[in-house]
């Protein structure tokens, strides 16, 4: 469906050239006066230039033709230029009821769908989960769910942390608890046996055992890196032993993610791209683009307009071993050969910024990835505490994912039984719903690129801007749906709600509401074109807001109009429809009760 703003703007265009104007003054936008309008041109004034006319003349002139179209209720032209207008209630109510009628809400896919490969969540094997890597997750699942609806083949990558020092480290911890396991033997020719010999937890513990011993004592360090040389070098039991970490590893990711409503189509990680990494180098080298520098093996790739210092991209270091660039490198190499992607998209910490120019700019000079496919990189800020700095445990320590969702769903659990109208399970099951509206909508209504402060008590509360706030929304207008439809089924529901016609609004508060339902389709897609989940939150915001408004002035289910009721019924259902699927597209559910 063509968007409200375009199908105005058109009207404005033809007013303009019937005034002899020329069609680029009659941009239009929103209003910012909503007081004084609801759309507004401001183009009079910057014609009044070349005309060599009062601007007010030329709006004069623009209004006479305006007033004519049936697209609006009013319009006007107000010192010094501006034209100020208001939509026609019956277009208003046309508008809505065309998109009840179809099932995207009035949101047309894009014309040339692309591929599109996102690599988000970045995880690290053996380490836990912490709150940093929750932006990644919750902004990329996002973002991932958008260019979906939008009609592309998105392709999420969890592109877990799997082949740096801290496998090493993990081997020479274990073999210091475990010698006599066969992965350390290397005359073993048996088959090594299919249980892990760890948990999860001992897992985590050899890793945080060997990091911090790592730090003291220079020689088990030493060790730790020989065996990840080893083991990066095909020692066939530690790499054997690399995959019973993985697999436990990875198991535990899955169950943190799950919890997160947050899923990925690859489980590929770092130490995919190993097979791809000799031929890679020596093309790089035949091609005249890699060189030795210092010992190491380097790409330039400074340009002339760069105003900062952007160094050369290493690949590999002096004593021949690779290194987190390489490895982005050859992970380029497989995503193109396997998937041939239009576009990849990295959510990763701001932090890394001027590490992915060098990464991107390196892969398309020699040739990894054509110009013709784009590399964006999403960075994002930090969560930090109250205190301002980095988010920590109550104790100081680094928080862990999984501590901080408990932590929420138990704030919520309570605040819920407090109302006492659930049953212990119910509450439970909603406990984790409304938990995770609070942390992703906590997270996602900032920008991304900005630190934000992690809120607890804000983030959960009921009022102001909050995943909780627009749950209440849905829940209230599902009761009184429920409260009409009775026990009728999905499918007789929609049957009865076909045949409920949009009126034109009563009221200013209904007006309102229709007038921010129909900027459904232009808030997702510039939030798509944007890569910018905060504008539907900031959209879903206005929306509850203006639904909350109306609520509160007018009488639903008591009206006795019926045609009127119907009206409402039908209004309410298309509000709860943009909610559901906008929250849906920012990675989560609301629940029936609340
Ligand atoms: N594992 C990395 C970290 O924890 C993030 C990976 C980001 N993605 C990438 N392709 N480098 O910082």
């Amino acid at each position: 469906m063509r968007e409200v703003l375009d199908l105005i703007s058109e009207e404005v265009v033809r007013a303009f050239e019937a005034a002899d104007i020329d069609a680029k003054y009659a941009k239009v936008g929103l209003s910012n006066r909503p007081d004084l309008c609801e759309y507004q041109c401001n183009g009079a004034m910057a014609a009044a230039k070349e005309y060599h006319k009062a601007p007010i003349q030329i709006a004069t002139a623009v209004c006479e033709h305006l007033s004519k179209s049936e697209m609006f209720a009013s319009v006007e032209a107000v010192n010094p230029g501006f034209l100020n207008l208001k939509l026609s209630p019956s277009f208003l109510a046309d508008y809505v009821a065309k998109m009840g009628a179809d099932e995207r809400l009035g949101l047309d896919k894009v014309e040339k769908p692309k591929t599109i490969m996102i690599d988000y969540g970045g995880p690290n094997v053996a380490k836990a989960l912490h709150v940093g890597h929750l932006r990644s997750a919750v902004i990329g699942e996002s973002i991932k769910r958008i260019g979906r609806f939008m009609g592309n083949e998105m392709i999420g990558d969890v592109h877990m942390g799997d082949w740096g020092l801290q496998m090493g480290l993990i081997i020479c911890e274990l073999q210091l608890h475990k010698p006599e396991l066969p992965y350390y033997d290397e005359n073993f020719t048996g088959t090594y046996p299919e249980v892990a010999p760890f948990t999860v937890t001992e897992l985590a513990d050899l890793y945080t055992t060997a990091s911090a011993k790592s730090k003291e004592d220079p020689a088990f360090k030493e060790a730790a890196m020989q065996a990840t040389y080893e083991l990066q070098h095909g020692r066939v039991g530690y790499q054997e032993l690399l995959k019973q970490i993985l697999s436990i590893s990875v198991a535990d990711m899955k169950a943190n993610y799950e919890k997160l409503d947050v899923s990925f189509e690859l489980w590929k990680g770092e130490s995919d791209a190993q097979p791809y990494i000799p031929d890679m180098v020596a093309k790089m080298k035949a091609d005249g683009y890699a060189y030795e520098s210092e010992g190491a093996l380097v790409v330039d790739v400074k340009e002339e307009t760069d105003t900062k210092e952007v160094p050369p991209c290493m690949i590999l270091k002096s004593d021949g071993a690779s290194l987190y660039n390489t490895t982005d490198l050859a992970t380029l190499v497989w995503r193109m050969k396997d998937y041939h992607p239009d576009k990849v998209i990295y959510v990763v910490d701001k932090r890394q910024e001027l590490y992915f120019t060098q990464v991107f700019r390196c892969a398309k000079k020699t040739g990894i990835v054509p110009e013709s496919t784009e590399l964006q990189f999403v960075g994002f800020g930090t969560m930090n505490g109250k205190d301002g700095k980095p988010f920590k445990t109550r104790q100081g320590g680094v928080m862990r994912l999984s501590a901080l969702l408990q932590e929420i769903h138990d704030m919520m659990y309570e605040k819920i039984m407090a109302n006492g109208t659930m049953t212990e399970d119910e509450a439970e099951e909603t406990a984790k719903i409304v938990a995770l509206s609070a942390v992703k909508y906590g997270d996602l209504s900032n920008q991304a690129a900005k630190d934000y402060i992690f809120d607890m008590e804000r983030f959960t509360s009921s009022e102001g801007n909050t995943g909780p706030y627009i749950l209440y929304t849905i829940v209230r207008i599902k009761s009184i749906l429920n409260k009409f439809f009775g026990d009728a089924d999905a499918a007789a529901r929609a049957q009865k709600l076909a045949g409920f016609e949009i009126l034109a609004p009563q009221s200013e508060s209904e007006k309102s509401l229709m007038l921010e339902l129909v900027k459904f389709n232009s808030a997702i897609r510039n939030a798509y074109e944007e890569t910018a989940p905060h504008k539907i939150c900031a959209y879903i915001y206005d929306v509850a807001n203006a639904f909350n408004h109306f609520y509160h002035e007018t009488k639903i289910l008591a009206e006795e109009d019926e045609k009127l009721k119907e009206n409402y019924i039908h209004i309410l259902e298309i509000t709860r429809a943009v909610l559901e699927q906008s929250i849906d597209l920012l990675g989560f559910k609301a629940p029936e009760r609340m």
